[in-house]
């Protein structure tokens, strides 16, 4: 998977350097100059100090109720950030602009359908005390979980923040995953209530969101109450005595409602994210050290001050929009853009037509989103003014130099500079990511941020040569580090912990070139990374194995034009079924369900045998080297070397 990339990547030695008066005026580069710091190199370098570092930049960046004790405990595997502070990040993202700056606007809301809305700091603040007092009056107390099945509508910011202000956990699970995957991860966190809509717009057409979330809440035991936003007409299902509407249950509640004050290390929220095995992962976010660092790495990546427009054109369900659009955006007290739907709906520019109407300045996506408008032409592009744009992002998977110098030209104008931010759910925040003072590579992560270490290790553990590919590791514990898995220390430990003594592992392949500059190539693990969402390899084979026609399934990701890459999956039928076009599509169809539309198989095909080892361990590996045409090295040790051949005979 790896491999093509490391080829083209090898001639991108382009340089693109920042301007004077971005570099000069950024975030980054005032705080230098007030803490004594005279170059790039010199804050990299003391920021290696990560407990002087960390603890002062939290004194910038967060708003404490009583200071910690200590910056840091790290008792490997577990770091415990700012020990012995008492804080809500709710402190730092609404009451504070509530009180101090109530009439900006925090969110500018538009539907798939065009409605808008705009709420100010006051009012979301308001917004989210009824909700939160709401959860209260249905007995919810601190510790308790709460899941999010929501759409991109204003309502999802608001449940988030309404948990978090009295101290509950929330458990937000991506509106596109099937019912099967909400019962899932209620079942694992034990949510007392799930928050979710009736329907929604995608493509001109409504999504049934509740009945999905009913079928999804008929597999669970744990809630009690399902609350429902109204987003649309649509007459959904409705349990009486469970359900409640989301408007009436706030309508007599009191806009005041006193935040909790958590201790530094409470937990914030559980996300799920797909490893290397077939059952989602909880990662664990606790609410201070995780303020502290995705609002200073937005503050000096994006550089947002006061009159930006930021939008960050993820999905909440995800960790994109956790850090960045919900928690570090309100933070800074910026003013965001959430937009509902589908990029290109109605039509190919209806990005870029919100960019010029609501004049966005900072601008954040994937690279599959840009593949996929270098695809559909500059002419949708160009009927738009996007002259208010200074900053780009890109997010999720490795960017390839030509949708890089696309991006750069086409939508920065050739003025922006290009934030490649790598990251992950596991680090919370941005790790390897350029500032507004970095020279840029196209398709480089540039260098680790300040107060984060980095190396690419060998199989032994010995640091790679420059250019050389390796492990991506992570040296030192960082404040939005996962506070561990949801009820699964093992895993945590095995996952992260084990490959390198002390070292967390990221899953990824990278290389430093001569000049320090990192390229991420992707997974090195049974991780699949389709359109930026991570999968895992083996969650969809269970899914296709728990089909009754199924007897053994692989898959492997292949590389895609825009989607970064697509899911090829091999099945081996049981006795008396045979492979037919309505058992594809059945099988296909059957993943869908069980995970969501995003985890379809783009291919696949039946065959006798799949190659495995002594072990009986199916060997994705040589699959994939056979879907890519590959060859497919020594199969000698297999148990079945004649299963490799098979595989021509797909159908
Ligand atoms: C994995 C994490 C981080 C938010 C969205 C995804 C890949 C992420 C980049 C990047 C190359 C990247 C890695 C990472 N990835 N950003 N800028 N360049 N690869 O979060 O689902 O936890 O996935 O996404 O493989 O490990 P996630």
């Amino acid at each position: 998977m790896a491999e093509p990339h490391i080829s083209v990547l090898l001639n991108e030695n382009r340089i693109f350097k920042p301007s004077k008066q971005l570099a000069e005026n950024s975030n980054v580069n005032k705080w230098m100059a007030s803490h004594g710091i005279s170059s790039y190199e010199q804050l990299l370098k003391k920021s290696q100090d990560i407990e002087w570092f960390w603890g002062t930049v939290s004194k910038e960046f967060v708003e404490w109720y009583s200071p910690p004790k200590k910056v840091l405990d790290w008792k490997l595997p577990y770091s415990n950030w700012f020990v012995g502070a008492k804080y809500n990040i709710v402190h730092d993202a609404l009451d504070r602009h509530a009180s101090r700056t109530p009439n900006k606007v925090a969110y500018y809301f538009e539907g798939e359908p065009g409605d808008m809305r705009a709420i100010t700091y006051k009012q979301l603040s308001d917004e989210v005390s009824r909700l939160a007092n709401a959860l209260k009056r249905l007995g919810l107390k601190k510790g308790d979980r709460v899941s999010i099945y929501l759409p991109m509508i204003l309502e999802l910011p608001i449940a988030m923040l309404a948990c978090a202000k009295i101290g509950v956990a929330h458990s937000v699970v991506f509106s596109g995953f099937s019912s099967l995957a909400l019962a899932d991860r209620i079942n694992d966190c034990g949510a007392r209530i799930l928050i979710t809509c009736d329907a929604f717009w995608r493509r001109g057409k409504t999504v049934q969101l509740k009945v999905q979330a009913d079928e999804g809440v008929r597999q669970t035991q744990t809630i009690e109450h399902v609350i429902v936003v109204r987003r649309t007409e649509e007459n959904a299902p409705w349990v009486q005595g469970r359900d409640l509407n989301y408007k009436d249950l706030i309508a007599t509640e009191s806009p005041a409602c006193e935040t909790e004050k958590m201790d530094a290390n409470d937990l914030l929220y559980i996300l799920y994210t797909s490893g290397t095995t077939g059952k989602p992962k909880g990662v664990l976010q606790r609410h201070a050290g995780y303020a502290v660092n995705i609002a200073l790495t937005l503050s000096w990546v994006f550089d947002l001050k006061d009159g930006d427009i930021w939008w960050g054109a993820a999905d909440a369900g995800w960790v994109t929009g956790h850090s960045y659009i919900v928690y570090a955006p309100l933070m800074l007290g910026t003013t965001s853009i959430i937009y509902e739907g589908a990029p290109d709906w109605p039509e190919a520019d209806r990005w870029w037509d919100i960019v010029q109407r609501y004049k966005v300045s900072v601008f954040y996506t994937s690279p599959t989103a840009i593949r996929m408008f270098m695809k559909l032409g500059t002419e949708w592009v160009k009927k738009h003014d996007l002259s208010t744009l200074r900053l780009l992002g890109s997010v999720g998977e490795p960017i390839n130099p030509e949708a890089w110098i696309w991006y750069h030209e086409n939508i920065g104008g050739g003025r922006c500079q290009i934030m490649d931010t790598w990251w992950q759910t596991e680090t919370g925040a941005f790790a390897i990511a350029p500032l507004p003072i970095a020279d840029l590579k196209p398709g480089s992560a540039v260098h680790p941020l300040p107060g984060m270490a980095a190396a690419v290790y060998d199989e032994s553990g010995k640091p790679s040569p420059a250019g050389q590919g390796g492990n991506l590791v992570l040296l030192r514990p960082w404040p939005a580090m996962l506070g561990g898995l949801y009820k699964n220390p093992e895993k945590y430990q095995d996952t992260y912990w084990a490959k390198y003594p002390g070292v967390y592992l990221t899953g990824d392949i990278a290389r430093v070139d001569e000049s320090g500059f990192y390229w991420v190539q992707g997974r090195a693990d049974d991780v699949l990374k389709i359109a930026g969402h991570r999968l895992s390899n083996s969650e969809l084979e269970s899914s296709l194995v728990s089909h009754a026609a199924v007897s053994e399934a692989a898959v492997v990701g292949k590389p895609h034009e825009i989607k970064g890459e697509s899911i090829v999956a091999f099945v081996v039928l049981k006795q008396g079924s045979s492979p037919s076009e309505p058992l594809r599509k059945e099988l296909r169809e059957h993943v869908a369900h069980d995970i969501g539309k995003i985890a379809q198989p783009d291919e696949l095909y039946f065959v006798n045998d799949l190659p495995k080892t002594r072990s009986g361990k199916i060997m994705r590996r040589v699959i994939r080297k056979k879907v890519v045409g590959e060859p497919v090295g020594d199969i000698s040790t297999l148990m079945n070397p004649e299963a490799v051949a098979e595989l021509d005979n797909k159908t």
